[in-house]
């Protein structure tokens, strides 16, 4: 039986667009929410609780809105938060988000692996436990990011403030010989075109967008709870609703009505 419910997202701000393209591209038949925490971003410079609270609010709000899945579009939002709505929700699937370590320390040949993601992804122990896990046998080195989500968040992708920004994070790791970088928070693959341009080719990019549409299609899948009708996708903001309408058709591809959220 088909399920035609929604599936709600959620990031700090518009990097979870990011992840809700990927989403779209692989399960063009679900209908989508997308709540943009934007009154409270940049979350990796906020204390795990403050961030858990926030997941508590959205992901209460998107299931009143009537979600069978939620995908926590950010890393640093499921590192502080994920476990405690996995209790709170156990019969919802619930996906969360990691820095790629895994498939980076496979891939790597110079064995040096660059991590970029925000101070909060960086400090939690879900991350220190990644890093135990699957990289053991590579050397990897974790550059905090902070102001480059800001850069997102006001669609400057290629402006001088960002590239100078964004080039003083990814020096130190190409003069330590990284040929792998991790992508570890969803707002820097919006940076790509940018990254192409500071980087040499020989530096492969890693990111999550992907395999996490992947992994909520196969929990779909396995309940028995894809759609199967003409998706559509609905917008919330909890900052000024008509910035993110601003930046949805450079982030998102399309327009869309984007309403306020007040949680
Ligand atoms: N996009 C988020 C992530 O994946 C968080 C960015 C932030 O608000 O600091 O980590």
């Amino acid at each position: 039986m088909a399920d035609n419910a929604p599936i709600g997202v959620f990031d700090s701000g518009v990097g979870g667009l990011s992840v809700l393209r990927e989403i779209r591209a692989r399960l063009p038949q679900e209908s989508l929410l997308y709540l943009a925490d934007s009154g409270h971003v940049p979350y990796g410079e906020k204390s795990p609780e403050f961030i858990r609270e926030r997941c508590r609010s959205i992901a209460a709000f998107l299931l009143g809105q009537g979600a069978k899945a939620l995908v926590l579009a950010c890393n640093t939002a499921t590192a502080a938060g994920v476990s405690e709505l996995r209790e709170l929700y156990p019969d919802i699937p619930l996906v969360g988000m990691e820095p790629a370590v895994k498939p980076a320390a496979q891939a790597t040949r110079s064995g040096v692996v660059g991590v970029l993601a925000t101070t909060g992804t960086l400090k939690s122990a879900k991350f220190a436990a990644l890093l135990d896990r699957f990289a053991s046998n590579v050397r990897v080195i974790t550059q905090p990011c902070p102001g480059l989500v800001e850069c997102v968040e006001a669609g400057e992708l290629d402006s001088e403030a960002t590239r100078s920004l964004l080039q003083t994070f990814v020096q130190p790791l190409i003069e330590q010989g990284c040929d792998t970088l991790i992508l570890g928070c969803t707002h820097y693959p919006f940076l790509k075109p940018l990254l192409a341009e500071l980087l040499p080719t020989t530096i492969t990019l890693v990111d999550t967008g992907e395999a996490v549409a992947r992994h909520l299609e196969a929990i779909l899948s396995t309940r028995d709870r894809l759609g199967d009708k003409p998706a559509a996708t609905r917008f919330w903001s909890s900052g000024d609703p008509r910035r993110l309408a601003d930046v949805l058709p450079v982030l998102w591809g399309e327009t869309g009505m984007v309403d306020e959220y007040r949680g």
